[in-house]
C-alpha cells in the first residue's frame, strides 16, 4: 500500500442495536476532533467507517456486500474512499476481513474504537492495522470528546457485554463480559447530554438493567438508583432505558416504574420463546410463566406500561407445539411492540451445533404467524391509546407543511398539525390528544397545555 491523503471528510454507517448508533455517533465525534468532516449529505466520503452488526448472518453479510459498492464506486469515481470495519462483525471476523478485502485499511472492534484516529493516520502512511483488543476498564469511554449538539434523544450507554450465554447469541463474544460503566462518569455524561440539548436519554446495555455501581454517597446502586439520580437533572424530561434480561428485573426497578415520573411507562423485555423447554435449551433461566408473572409486577405499579418483546422462531428442536405455545404467550401478554427474528446459526455458539435445525419454510412460516399476531396486538395498543392525552416530545417536521413528529411516553410515533405562527419546535414537549391510530404511527391534536 502507498501513501494516501489523510482524508478530510468520514461517513460512518451504523447496523444492528442502538450501543452500534451510540458507537458510531462516538467514533464520529472523536474523527472530528482530528480535523475531519462529516461528509456532505449525498457526496461520497474519504473515509467511510462501516460499524457491523454480528448477531444474524443477513445482517453479517452486509458487510461484504458494502466493502464490493464502496470498492466499485471508488473505481468508477477513480477515487477509492479510505474503509474502516469496526463494530461486531470486525470483532469476530477481523483477520478474515484484512484477507478477502485488500480494500479495507483498518479492522476495529467495539471495545478499541478510541484508537480509530491513530489507526486512520497509519491507514494514511499506508499501513493497514486491526485492533480488537478488549481491555476490561472501558477505555474507549476515557477518549471521548465532549459532544456539542444533541438531538432531543439521546443515548447514553451505561453497561457494555453480556455474561448470560444464551447458546444462540454471538453477543458475550463480540462484546466481551459485562462491564458497567462508572455512576459519576454516566451521571457527568447525562448533564453534558442535557446540557446540549438532550430532554430525553435513553440507558443502554446488552443488559442494561444489570447495570450496577457504587452512588455519589458511595453506597452500591443498582439501575433504578442510576435512573433516579439521572432523573434529578433539570430539564431532562423522559428516561427510558433497553434492554433488558428477566433475571436481572429487581424489586427496585419495578418500584421505580411506579415513582419516577422521568421514567416513561415502557418496557423491553425479551422473552424469545413461550415454551419452557426450548427457553432452558436457549440457556434462558426463566419460564414462560416467571416471564408473564414478573410483567405483571411492572402493571401493578404502572398499569398503563406498555410492553415490548424479542422473539426467535425456529430455535433448533421447536416444534409446532412448542411455537404454539410462543403464540400463547403473545397472547396473554398483548404486546405494544415486538421484533421477532428467524433462528440464524451463529458461528461458535453451542445451538448452532444442535440436532433439529429447523428448515426454513418452517421458520418463515412461523415467522408470518407470529408477525401477524404481534401486528394485530400493537395496533389494538394503538387503537386503545385514542382519546388519550400526553405529552409528545418533538424530533422532527413531518413531510406535510405545519406537521410535527414525536413520540408518545409508550414509545408511539406520533404526528401532529401545528401551524405557523404558533408553530412548535424540535425539543418541544407537545401536549396532544390522540385522535386517530394506524399500526405504526397516531395522528394527534395539540390541545392546551
Ligand atoms: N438468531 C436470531 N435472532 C437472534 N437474536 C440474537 N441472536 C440471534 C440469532 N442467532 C435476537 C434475539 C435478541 C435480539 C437482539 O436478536 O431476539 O433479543
Ligand atoms: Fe449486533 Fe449484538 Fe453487536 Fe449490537 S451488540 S451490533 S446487536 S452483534
Amino acid at each position: 500500500m502507498t501513501d494516501i491523503a489523510p482524508p478530510k471528510t468520514y461517513r460512518v454507517k451504523s447496523f444492528g442495536c442502538q450501543m452500534n448508533v451510540y458507537d458510531g455517533e462516538r467514533m464520529g465525534e472523536l474523527l472530528e476532533a482530528q480535523g475531519i468532516a462529516l461528509a456532505p449529505e449525498g457526496e461520497e466520503a474519504d473515509l467511510v467507517v462501516l460499524n457491523t452488526c454480528h448477531i444474524r448472518e443477513k445482517a453479517t453479510e452486509k458487510v461484504y456486500s458494502d466493502i464490493g459498492r464502496l470498492v466499485k464506486a471508488g473505481r468508477q469515481s477513480g477515487r477509492q474512499p479510505m474503509i474502516a470495519v469496526a463494530g461486531c462483525v470486525a470483532q469476530a471476523e477481523g483477520e478474515e476481513i484484512m484477507a478477502r478485502s485488500p480494500a479495507v485499511g483498518m479492522v476495529v472492534g467495539p471495545q478499541a474504537f478510541h484508537r480509530l484516529p491513530d489507526m486512520v493516520a497509519r491507514a494514511a502512511r499506508g499501513e493497514r492495522s486491526t485492533d480488537t483488543d478488549m481491555p476490561e476498564n472501558n477505555a474507549k469511554f476515557a477518549a471521548l470528546p465532549a459532544r456539542r449538539k444533541v438531538n432531543p434523544t439521546a443515548f447514553l450507554t451505561v453497561q457494555e457485554g453480556c455474561d448470560k450465554f444464551c447458546t444462540y447469541c454471538v453477543v458475550p463474544y463480540t462484546r466481551g463480559a459485562e462491564i458497567s460503566r462508572p455512576f459519576n462518569d454516566l451521571v457527568a455524561e447525562a448533564q453534558r447530554l442535557v446540557d446540549a440539548g438532550a430532554r430525553e436519554i435513553t440507558l443502554l446495555g446488552q443488559n442494561v438493567n444489570a447495570w450496577s455501581g457504587t452512588n455519589a454517597a458511595g453506597h452500591a446502586a443498582g439501575l433504578d438508583g442510576l435512573i433516579r439520580a439521572i432523573a434529578r437533572l433539570p430539564d431532562l424530561q423522559r428516561i427510558r432505558y433497553t434492554t433488558s434480561h428477566p433475571n436481572d428485573i429487581t424489586d427496585a426497578l419495578i418500584a421505580a416504574h411506579g415513582e419516577v415520573d422521568q421514567l416513561m411507562p415502557y418496557l423491553h423485555l425479551p422473552v424469545q420463546s413461550g415454551s419452557d423447554r426450548v427457553l432452558k435449551a436457549m440457556n434462558r433461566s426463566h419460564t414462560a410463566e416467571g416471564y408473564l408473572r414478573l410483567l405483571e409486577r411492572f402493571r401493578a405499579v404502572r398499569p398503563d406500561i406498555a410492553l415490548s418483546g424479542d422473539f426467535i422462531v425456529g430455535f433448533p428442536g421447536e416444534t409446532e407445539a412448542e411455537f404454539a405455545e410462543t403464540l400463547a404467550l403473545v397472547d396473554a401478554v398483548g404486546y405494544a411492540a415486538a421484533f421477532s427474528f428467524k433462528y440464524s446459526p451463529r458461528p461458535g455458539t453451542p445451538a448452532a451445533s444442535m440436532d433439529g435445525q429447523v428448515p426454513r419454510e418452517v421458520m418463515e412460516e412461523r415467522l408470518a404467524r407470529l408477525q401477524s399476531a404481534l401486528n394485530r396486538d400493537q395496533l389494538a395498543f394503538n387503537q386503545a391509546s385514542v382519546g388519550r392525552t400526553c405529552d409528545v416530545l418533538v424530533e422532527r417536521r413531518g413531510k406535510l407543511p405545519g406537521q410535527w413528529l414525536g413520540k408518545s411516553p409508550w414509545l408511539q410515533s406520533v404526528f401532529f398539525e401545528a401551524d405557523e405562527p404558533q408553530g412548535a419546535a424540535i425539543g418541544d414537549m407537545v401536549r396532544v390528544e390522540l385522535a386517530e391510530a394506524g399500526p405504526n404511527s397516531l395522528r394527534a391534536v395539540r390541545i392546551a397545555a
